[in-house]
């Protein structure tokens, strides 16, 4: 069979051949670096979509290095995703040492006793080793406006805010030549966002793994098109295969974002504990809670869900919690508890039962979908 072709406004916009975007993935906990590495970029751009490096773990000067890796493997255009929130604690328990980095056992004690107590007595009931995790300060999270400027000076040619409104760069983006993309899940940020002058819009449901909205993807979507109009929409949460991806397009979105397929993937960030959690869960193996991040987050079910939901505790506050998570994750980790382990994920992990080159899962992708759009769905349904 011949090569496919599959192309929507989307494709004129970035110059890609797919309308197939690889989310932008951070790290599961701190230490880790990113869920979507160079690799996996350079694979789905390679490929006909569009890869974007999940760069909310690297540090300012890695973020650097990775874009430059990225134009060194791959001519095709690509894009960085950030998290940009409105606040960061740099006073409190992150950052206020100065250090460039510390152990996290060293730094846990800035937190609240009793969630330092709570850490202490898991640890003791479960006999868990410390964790191994070292916190850097100077991630692109802490330090945005920094990061920002790399990617301006970088040129990069898609540039996506996880957390926050990028309007404010648009203009600078712009100038550039770069593509601006906002991300939200619900229709009355989809309009402030596109109100703001970006150029497109992920509208991701509550599907999606890692932070999650409350509103689901078959609602969220043709709410937010009609809240962001005309800026174009891409679709994200629970897209897993050519099923979604038709689905998506018959709304009237101009292409997809998806974060969980891409992350099972050989080029995939995530830890193989966490890929092999994606492969082996059901539909309903993921969940929504506030014990990783302190916003609601969604991951792959895992005991550290039950383990939280019994402290009783209130979440602290983005990312402090990350605190607290990422020395519990890493001592699972470290125990080889894997039963208390899991990494943002999605519930489409139910439909993910390999883990394959992402080159595969793009073109299989694309095929599924022009066999729906071009022939499954003619003779399915009779329309006049
Ligand atoms: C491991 C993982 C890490 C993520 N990290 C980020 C991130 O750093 N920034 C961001 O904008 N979205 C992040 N997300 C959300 C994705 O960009 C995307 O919106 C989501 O995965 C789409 O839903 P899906 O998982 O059903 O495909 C993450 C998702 C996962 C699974």
């Amino acid at each position: 069979m011949g090569k496919r072709v599959l192309r929507t406004k989307l494709c004129d916009m970035l110059g890609i051949e797919y309308p197939i975007l690889s989310a932008g993935m951070g790290p599961t906990l701190m230490g880790e670096t990113t869920g979507a590495p160079v690799e996996l970029v350079v694979a789905v751009s390679e490929a006909g979509g569009l890869g974007v490096l999940g760069g909310s773990g690297f540090t300012v000067d890695e973020l650097r290095e990775a874009i430059r890796e990225i134009k060194k493997l791959t001519s095709k255009p690509f894009g960085v995703d950030l998290l940009l929130p409105k606040h960061i604690d740099s006073k409190g328990a992150l950052g206020a040492t100065g250090a460039d980095k510390l152990p996290l056992k060293e730094i846990l004690g800035s937190l609240p006793k009793q969630y330092q107590d709570w850490i202490k007595k898991i640890r003791t009931e479960m006999d868990l080793p410390d964790d191994d995790v070292i916190v850097r300060f100077n991630t692109t999270t802490m330090r945005p406006a920094e990061a920002v400027q790399v990617c301006l000076e970088e040129k990069v040619p898609l540039f996506a805010a996880g957390l926050g409104n990028p309007g404010f760069m648009v203009a600078e983006a712009h100038a550039r030549g770069m593509k601006v993309l906002g991300i939200t899940g619900n229709s009355k940020n989809a309009r402030r966002m596109a109100e703001s002058g970006i150029d497109m819009l992920v509208a991701q449901g509550y599907e999606g793994g890692g932070h999650t909205g409350r509103v689901g993807t078959m609602a969220l979507l043709p709410a937010a098109i009609d809240a962001a109009a005309p800026v174009p929409v891409l679709a994200a949460g629970g897209i897993g295969d050519g099923r979604g991806v038709a689905a998506a397009l018959a709304m009237g979105c101009i292409g997809v974002w998806v974060g969980t397929r891409f992350l099972a993937t050989n080029e995939g960030g995530a830890l193989p504990v966490n890929k092999q959690r994606i492969v082996d869960s059901t539909d309903e193996d993921t969940r929504v809670s506030r014990a990783y991040s302190g916003k609601t987050l969604r991951a792959s079910y895992n005991g550290f869900h039950d383990l939280w939901d019994q402290s009783g505790l209130p979440p602290l506050p983005f990312p402090t919690q990350v605190l607290l998570s990422s020395a519990m994750l890493g001592s699972f980790i470290k125990a080889q508890k894997n039963e208390y382990v899991g990494g943002l994920a999605g519930q489409i992990s139910g439909i993910i039962h390999e883990i394959k080159p992402a080159k595969q899962v793009l073109e299989e992708m694309v095929e599924e979908t022009v066999e729906i759009l071009c022939s499954k769905l003619p003779a399915a349904v009779t329309c006049k």
